[in-house]
């Protein structure tokens, strides 16, 4: 008998009824968690992300029509998407502190963009901040960046020009690419990449290698093996080294280049402060791998965003005339411009400050593109301790909460009805002067403390290029049933060329 019991014991009561007894226990466990603390809906897992990588922010933005904030199951953490205000204004400013870029960010995005202020928070942020910060408000670089726009944008014109001439299309995904890359390296870094020329040859290789390291860094969000593969060295982690060699070598080159300029000409003011990159180049004690993660950064921010904006704009007009003529008659009206001229050099120099501020269509127009193609479609923050988000659901310490401008900018309880609708008078007041919005429902800036920086310095660019541009010429897309897809990176590009026919404008589309 007792024999029996022993049997018993040890072949029925452990192996089978202590895991059942334990699945009991777990399941009490989470039962009880779901009661107490409110989750968001489920919208679907990492790997459907994986799988619908080409068209994720349309992924993204049908479950975010079904619910407003939803998680995505991962094995790695929480991960939360939201288009909510209240969600957006509570991470972004409200609680702060407890919001930020974290270490899982700064692994993901560090081989990338290494210690810039787009990966760190705390007080490597803050100093990079208030440097920053203090540059975007001078005059000198406010001046300095106006020459350099106005200086590439008639650049641009010519090239527009001799297409209307030879009545070739242009590609101007890849004409806004290479000149916004110029406008940066000018303003930021004091450098003449001449890509809009092709005849710095290394500048070209050096932006074709920066572009595909921001796709294949990006990729990463979704791959949850890229830590063996960069361990290994193989597939997308080989291809992003070999790239991230050839922008490093070019960066640390520029280092080289302005710290020998610098040294050379130690009291020559339009060397040493006309640039941001001479101004951080001021601050002692800094390894070059410090300001190689600078330029990095500003790279990222000043070009990307700006060329993808105005590929879209364009775009946009070309698929609506009727906004594209109205554009056109605010610049005549704003500059003044009686009668027609191709002549770009004799354009912009109608294009004041004065009448740059009057352009209140124009610049509707561009944050209505912005609504619906914001340039940083998606943006994680790390959560850095338990808290309940004002819609009273959980996020645990390490979750990752990202709000989706571009889904955001889609929804109609954001925007009415006609959410989806390119209508650039949403914009503007009963006198017809631009009205901003919040900056919780329209996020393409980001909002609270980490604000984007640059937004003024974009939107001057922007208007500066589109005012000469639309000012001399029309656009029509070569393929008018053009349905251009984005490539899936930090920034929301264009994928491929976009061509588009250039006219002289000679009256309105529908006079
Ligand atoms: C259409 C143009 C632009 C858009 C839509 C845009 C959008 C954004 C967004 C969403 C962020 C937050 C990124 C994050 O979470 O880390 C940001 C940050 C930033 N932007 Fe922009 N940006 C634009 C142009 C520019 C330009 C031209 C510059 C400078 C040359 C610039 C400089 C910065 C900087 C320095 C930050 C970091 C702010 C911080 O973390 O404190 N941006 N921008």
């Amino acid at each position: 008998m007792a024999f029996s019991m022993n049997f018993l014991l040890s072949s029925i009561f452990i192996p089978v009824i202590t895991p059942l007894f334990l699945l009991v226990l777990i399941f009490l466990y989470i039962y009880n968690k779901l009661q107490t603390n409110k989750h968001h809906p489920i919208g679907g897992t990492v790997f459907n992300m994986f799988i619908n990588f080409k068209r994720l922010h349309h992924y993204m933005t049908d479950i975010a029509a079904k619910h407003k904030t939803f998680r995505m199951i991962s094995p790695l953490h929480g991960e939360i998407y939201t288009t909510d205000p209240a969600i957006v204004e509570y991470i972004l400013k409200t609680n702060f502190e407890n919001y930020g870029k974290g270490t899982y960010t700064h692994s993901w995005l560090g081989d990338f963009l290494g210690d810039g202020i787009f990966t760190v928070d705390g007080d490597k942020w803050r100093e990079q901040r208030k440097l920053s910060s203090h540059e975007f408000s001078t005059k000198n670089l406010r001046d300095f960046s106006g020459v350099t726009f106005r200086k590439n944008a008639i650049k641009v014109g010519n090239i527009f020009s001799e297409a209307a001439n030879s009545n070739q299309v242009v590609d101007i995904n890849d004409l806004f690419m290479k000149a916004t890359a110029d406008s940066i390296f000018k303003v930021a870094f004091g450098i003449d990449l001449d890509n809009l020329s092709g005849s710095n040859e290394e500048g070209v290789r050096f932006s074709r290698a920066f572009d595909d390291s921001n796709e294949l860094t990006y990729n990463r969000l979704v791959d949850i093996s890229w830590k063996i593969k960069k361990y290994l060295n193989i597939g997308s982690e080989a291809e992003l080294r070999k790239n991230l060699n050839m922008v490093d070598e070019f960066v640390y080159k520029v280092i080289q280049i302005k710290s020998e300029q610098m040294n050379k000409s130690k009291d020559d003011f339009s060397v040493t402060k006309k640039d941001i990159l001479s101004r951080f180049m001021q601050m002692e004690n800094r390894p070059p791998k410090y300001f190689r993660d600078i330029i990095m950064n500003y790279v990222l921010a000043g070009k990307d965003p700006i060329a993808a904006t105005m590929t879209w704009f364009l775009y946009m007009l070309c698929k609506h005339p009727e906004v594209q003529d109205k554009v056109a008659k605010d610049i005549k009206e704003a500059t003044n411009m009686k009668e027609e001229t191709t002549n770009v050099a004799d354009f912009e120099a109608r294009v004041s400050e004065d009448a740059l501020d009057k352009m209140q269509y124009l610049q509707a127009a561009l944050a209505e593109t912005i609504r619906l193609y914001p340039a940083l479609p998606l943006d994680p923050k790390i959560c850095f301790s338990d808290d309940v988000l004002p819609d009273g659901c959980m996020v645990k310490k390490g979750d990752m909460i990202s709000y989706l401008p571009y889904a955001m900018g889609r929804m109609k309880f954001i925007w009415g009805d006609d959410a989806l609708d390119f209508k650039p008078e949403r914009w503007l007041d009963d006198n017809g002067c631009f009205r901003s919005e919040s900056p919780f429902k329209f996020t393409a800036f980001q909002a609270g403390p980490r604000t984007c920086l640059g937004r003024e310095f974009a939107y001057r660019q922007m208007k500066i290029f589109s005012s000469i541009l639309l000012g001399c010429f029309m656009f029509k897309l070569s393929n008018a049933n053009e349905d251009p897809k984005y490539r899936t990176t930090l920034n929301i590009q264009l994928d491929g060329p976009l061509n588009i026919y250039v006219s002289a404008r000679s009256g309105l589309h529908n006079p």
